[in-house]
């Protein structure tokens, strides 16, 4: 979704500008450009299309040391160079970037063409660089405090003024904002990737909150001009962790790091003694965790899928009630939140507008909201009542692959704690810790021979439709495959419950159809068997995703693919790997741009 960048320091602004676009590149974007002042003038650059074209626009000696960039996601106007931001007001002397949404932007550009104005794009967005230069009386902090006031929706804004050189000013509310903490240098971001190679000094901005900056300093007040004192946070991420380590694509590298990453949110977190787990983030004490009688997740899209496996395992080890909720639909059903219920808001990065939301609600109801999140410092990890950081490192790939592993197996320790805590036996947990733990390295054994999942794409590769079929707590995996092949492939492939098809998918079965089947060894085995003889019937294409040992699978279906003998609550793990190198090899295989798919955003912070 749109990233921002400011700069103001020194150093030549335009480079710094389009590096930090390129860093935000993975948000998904349409269209870039940058502002950067020098000599009481303003260099506006700007372009539909990828920052590569930007950059051929940018003379190389680009003077100024102040500027702002923008990657723009259309939601109001088309993909056009000029309604790629920074905007300006009609004079040029005012310039903005924002991500978010005007609601009321309408009723407001209304108001200022009757005064006059002049609008020249179809954005929303436009309108702030207005009403910024309507207000400006030589005061441009107390101009975007009075703008932002009249505006409703979300916004992250930097503004810049003519007469200001070397300032910025930034604005939140409901898209992030975050300012870098440079020496003798200052930065304002949507998200710490565009900054870290500069600096990880970093003040996160909240809603409400307006950031003031010039090279030497800054400071961060309310829209009534209260100052607002706030901490500087360190950001761990290490620049490496946001590069490509030789991959050719960063959805690889993120699929291949999975040992890694699970270890890593596994680590210190098993307490062998008591063969449970140890979650230090959850802000709740053992009676309080023992009158939870319910637990819902939260979440959106992949985070969702990973929920509702949670959710399964959650039923099946602590005999608590647990389902996954669709974050978009919660927030509008006038929720009914329990006094003991337990609420997840998981997200990989912990900015999704449609979750945060969600969380509010139930707060705002008296409930108890946990994050799930990978991204530190970001709005859900700081506005829930507590919560686990899955660790995964940056996941910089549109599609999420790695997040969902790591949240599986933060869910799965919290599912640990409370089954020790009610029906399992000591030996339960044991056996239970031992099976996670076995999970990277039976994922490594996948990973070390990905030849068949290879030959697989590219025999099925150019097929237009799939379907995933899994059921029990394979039934989400079916789900995610479907979504990260179509995410990435554009294939049209659809997730079902195995025994689901029977009801009406299998009027879609024919020879170009493929089923991809997730066949476990657990008590579902011998009815997933039966429906694929029910897809084989009728001439399907059937794949399997089977067990290392199941030859029966292999007489009827077309392919296998093995994963490892494992735990049956271990499956998910084990079976999500083999499906998300399947799409990335059929995205490989029929070329498309894996890490940055057509109108996809990494981190969806609008409605
Ligand atoms: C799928 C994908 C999206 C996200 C969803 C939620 O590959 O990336 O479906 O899972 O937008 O994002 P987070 O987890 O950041 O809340």
């Amino acid at each position: 979704m749109c990233g921002i960048i400011g700069y103001c320091g020194p150093r030549a602004a335009a480079p710094i500008l389009i590096e930090g676009l390129k860093r935000l590149e993975y948000r998904g974007y349409d269209s870039a450009g940058i502002n950067v002042e020098h000599d009481g003038a303003f260099q506006l650059i700007k372009r539909a299309g990828k920052i590569n074209d930007l950059r051929a626009h940018v003379p190389e000696d680009l003077p100024g040391h102040t500027g702002i960039g923008h990657t723009r996601w259309a939601t109001h106007g088309s993909v056009t160079d000029t309604n790629a931001h920074p905007h300006t007001d009609p004079t040029g002397a005012v310039t903005i970037v924002h991500n978010g949404i005007i609601e009321n932007y309408q009723a407001l550009k209304n108001r200022l063409e009757a005064e006059g104005h002049v609008f020249v794009t179809e954005t929303d967005s436009e309108v702030v660089a207005h009403l910024v230069a309507d207000m400006y009386d030589g005061d441009l902090e107390k101009a975007v405090k009075e703008a932002v006031s009249l505006v409703k929706g979300t916004y992250g804004i930097v503004a810049m003024h003519i007469d200001e050189p070397g300032h910025l000013v930034g604005a939140r509310n409901g898209s992030p904002l975050v300012l870098g903490v440079g020496d003798g240098e200052m930065f304002l971001a949507s998200d710490v990737t565009a900054i870290i190679a500069h600096t990880k000094q970093v003040v996160y901005i909240e809603d409400g909150e307006v950031v003031s900056l010039t090279a030497d300093g800054y400071h961060t007040t309310d829209l009534r001009n209260n100052t607002v004192v706030k901490e500087i946070d360190h950001v761990s991420w290490e620049l490496e962790e946001i590069e490509k380590a030789g991959f050719p694509h960063f959805m690889e590298k993120e699929i291949f790091e999975q040992p890694e990453s699970i270890a890593r949110a596994l680590k210190g977190r098993i307490d062998p003694e008591y063969a449970t787990g140890h979650l230090g983030g959850l802000n709740l004490t053992n009676r309080e965790l023992l009158d939870i009688n319910r637990v819902k997740i939260l979440a959106a899209g992949t985070s969702y899928h990973a929920g509702m496996v949670a959710a399964y395992v959650l039923e099946s080890l602590a005999r608590i009630p647990a389902s996954a909720e669709l974050a978009s639909e919660l927030r509008y059903r006038n929720p009914i939140v329990e006094r003991n219920s337990l609420y997840f808001a998981t997200s990989q990065s912990g900015e999704t507008a449609d979750t945060l939301y969600a969380m509010r609600e139930v707060q705002r109801k008296g409930g108890r909201v946990l994050g799930i999140c990978n991204v530190v410092g970001s709005t859900i990890a700081r506005e829930s009542d507590g919560g686990v950081y899955i660790h995964s490192g940056p996941e910089i790939a549109v599609a999420s692959t790695k997040a969902f592993t790591s949240q599986l197996t933060a869910l799965y320790l919290f599912a640990l704690i409370m089954g020790r805590m009610r029906d399992m036996s000591y030996e339960q947990g044991r056996r239970f810790v031992e099976a996670l733990e076995a999970v990277p390295q039976q994922i490594q054994q996948i990973l070390d021979d990905t030849m068949p999942i290879q030959a697989l794409a590219r025999k099925y590769a150019r097929c237009e439709n799939f379907l995933f079929l899994g059921r029990g707590i394979n039934y989400p995996v079916a789900l995610e495959a479907a979504l990260k092949l179509k995410e990435v492939s554009y294939i049209h492939a659809e997730g079902y419950s195995a025994a689901e098809i029977k009801h009406g998918p299998i009027a879609l079965i024919n020879p170009d159809t493929p089923s991809f089947f997730i066949v476990p060894d657990d008590g579902l085995r011998d009815k997933v068997i039966n429906n694929m003889k029910e897809v084989k019937a009728r001439s399907g294409p059937v794949i399997a995703l089977a067990v290392e040992g199941d030859h029966e699978v292999a007489l009827i279906a077309d392919d296998v693919i093995y994963v490892p003998k494992a735990n049956e609550l271990m499956y998910p793990f084990l079976m999500v790997v083999p499906t998300q190198l399947f799409g990335y090899y059929c995205a490989l295989e029929r070329g498309c741009n894996v890490d940055q798919p057509r109108n996809l955003a990494k981190s969806v912070t609008v409605e």
